[in-house]
Parts: C-alpha cells; sequence; structure tokens
C-alpha cells in the first residue's frame, strides 16, 4: 500500500515536470522553428530552404521590435515565420521580382529601402537567395543536411553561420548590445570573454542568442562547428 502511493506521488511530480517541459517546448517551437524538421531526405543544393536560408536573414534584420516583429507589424508586415510572411510579405508568385519583399530591399533611397539607413542593405547574395526562393514557389521546404565537420575553418564555417544569423543586429555603428560581429577580430574577441559560446549554448550569464528571447538556438551543427573551430585555436583560417 505505501509502495502504491508513493509511485503515486512520484507518477505525479513526473507529470508536471513533463506538462512544464512540454509548455515551454511548445513556447520555444512557435516562435522561430529554426531547425528542419528531419525528414531523411538530403539536402538538393539547388532549392532554397526557408527555415535553414531565408528565415535568418529576415529574423536578424526586419523581425525586430519596432519594426517587423508580431507585436510591432509595421505597416501589417510580420516577418518571423514561415505562415506570417506568406500571409503579409506581399509575394508575387506570378512575378517574383515585383514581389515587395524583394523589391524593398532594392529601392536606391536609404529611407525606403529595407531595412532602412542607419542599418546597412543586405548583402546582394542574401537579396539574391530571397528572390530564388520566391521564383521556386516561396516553399518551406525541409531536408535532412546532416553535419560535415571535416575541414572546419573561421571563413567556409563560422562567419557564414555568423553572417546568416548573427551579423544583421550585430554590426554598424551601433551594434546590439554594443557587441559588433562583423569580422574575424570582432568575434574572437567574444571568444576570448566565452561569451560566444556562452550566449549560443544558452548558458547561465549570458545573453541567449539568437535574439530575442523564445527564439530557437542554433542548429546542433552550427553549434558543433563554432566549437571545433575554438578547439583547434580559434584560428583566422
Ligand atoms: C535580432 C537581433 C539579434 C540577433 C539575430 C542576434 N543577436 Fe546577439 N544580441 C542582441 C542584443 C539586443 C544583445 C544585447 C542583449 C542584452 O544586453 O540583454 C545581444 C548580445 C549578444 C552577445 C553578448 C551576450 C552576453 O551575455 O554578454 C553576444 C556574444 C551575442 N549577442 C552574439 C550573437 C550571436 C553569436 C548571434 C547569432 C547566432 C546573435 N548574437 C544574434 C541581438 C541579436
Amino acid at each position: 500500500m505505501f509502495k502504491i502511493q508513493f509511485a503515486t506521488v512520484r507518477n505525479f511530480s513526473l507529470l508536471a515536470a513533463s506538462l512544464l517541459l512540454l509548455v515551454f517546448a511548445c513556447k520555444h517551437q512557435i516562435i522561430t522553428p529554426e531547425e528542419p524538421i528531419d525528414t531523411g531526405v538530403p539536402c538538393n543544393p539547388d532549392s532554397v530552404y526557408f527555415n535553414s536560408q531565408i528565415l535568418p536573414i529576415l529574423a536578424s534584420n526586419c523581425a525586430q521590435s519596432g519594426c517587423h516583429d508580431a507585436q510591432s507589424h509595421k505597416e501589417g508586415i510580420i516577418l518571423d515565420n514561415y505562415a506570417n510572411v506568406r500571409a503579409t510579405g506581399e509575394i508575387n508568385l506570378g512575378n517574383p521580382s515585383k514581389s515587395e519583399l524583394y523589391k524593398v530591399l532594392n529601392k536606391t533611397d536609404p529611407g525606403d529601402r529595407m531595412p532602412p539607413a542607419p542599418q546597412a542593405a543586405l548583402p546582394l547574395e542574401q537579396r539574391a537567395l530571397i528572390l530564388k526562393w520566391i521564383e521556386q514557389g516561396a516553399q518551406n521546404l525541409t531536408c535532412d543536411a546532416g553535419c560535415d565537420t571535416t575541414n572546419v575553418g573561421f571563413s567556409a564555417s563560422v562567419m557564414p553561420i555568423i553572417s546568416l544569423k548573427c551579423k544583421g543586429c550585430h554590426q554598424g555603428a551601433s551594434p546590439s548590445g554594443n557587441v559588433a560581429l562583423t569580422n574575424f577580430n570582432d568575434v574572437k574577441k567574444r571568444v576570448d570573454d566565452g561569451s560566444l559560446m556562452g550566449s549560443i549554448n544558452h548558458a547561465s550569464g549570458f545573453t541567449a542568442m539568437p535574439y530575442p528571447a523564445g527564439s530557437a538556438k542554433l542548429p546542433e551543427c552550427d553549434i558543433r562547428k563554432m566549437q571545433i573551430w575554438i578547439n583547434n585555436g580559434a584560428l583566422n583560417n
């Protein structure tokens, strides 16, 4: 009898713990479902994948407080997840280059351009990728990229992750948190003070990155590559 009672109490606390976990897990997924669902389908280098290639650009350059996050939704445009981008991004599948989402990136007047000055214009290759994604039907494709950790280096492995997922906020005259991540020296500084890995591992004592709170962690593969690069001496290679 005692045993049963004890077991019941224990099960109850397990249940409470799992419910708590569930609440957090849901909250986590709704905001930025960055980690692609593992479908076992290998990635096609010619296809554009929304969650891993387009959303990080929009998250770090557009879906910010005061701009196009769900709360601010300037001009009704919300760019924080696939459904909202499709619903509000004025995407023109029939004439992709006429899509507002793409057109605003190329405006010559820096006041009309997105992101507006003083933020820098998106790099040409990111603009081209957004256009290609629309040309391919603005789909939400998923694939299993695997994780190739041979020949991990700063330029080939680390900087591309930072350019895509961090630099939008961490560049220019007043980078977020006063943390610039525009080149090797900037990044190395954050390796040395522990904040690069602390923030992406969501370690206590650091602000969790990517921002804002509740955003999905970087995919495991990105974190693993950064750690390997650091373990190998964090060289400018
Ligand atoms: C949407 C904007 C945004 C994105 C995207 C973003 N950050 Fe940040 N980051 C911030 C802000 C804002 C702060 C300052 C937060 C604070 O002080 O509470 C910050 C702070 C930091 C810090 C200092 C943290 C600390 O506790 O000392 C580091 C390091 C950092 N970011 C790295 C990154 C990396 C690496 C990425 C990409 C994986 C990234 N950030 C993506 C906005 C962003």
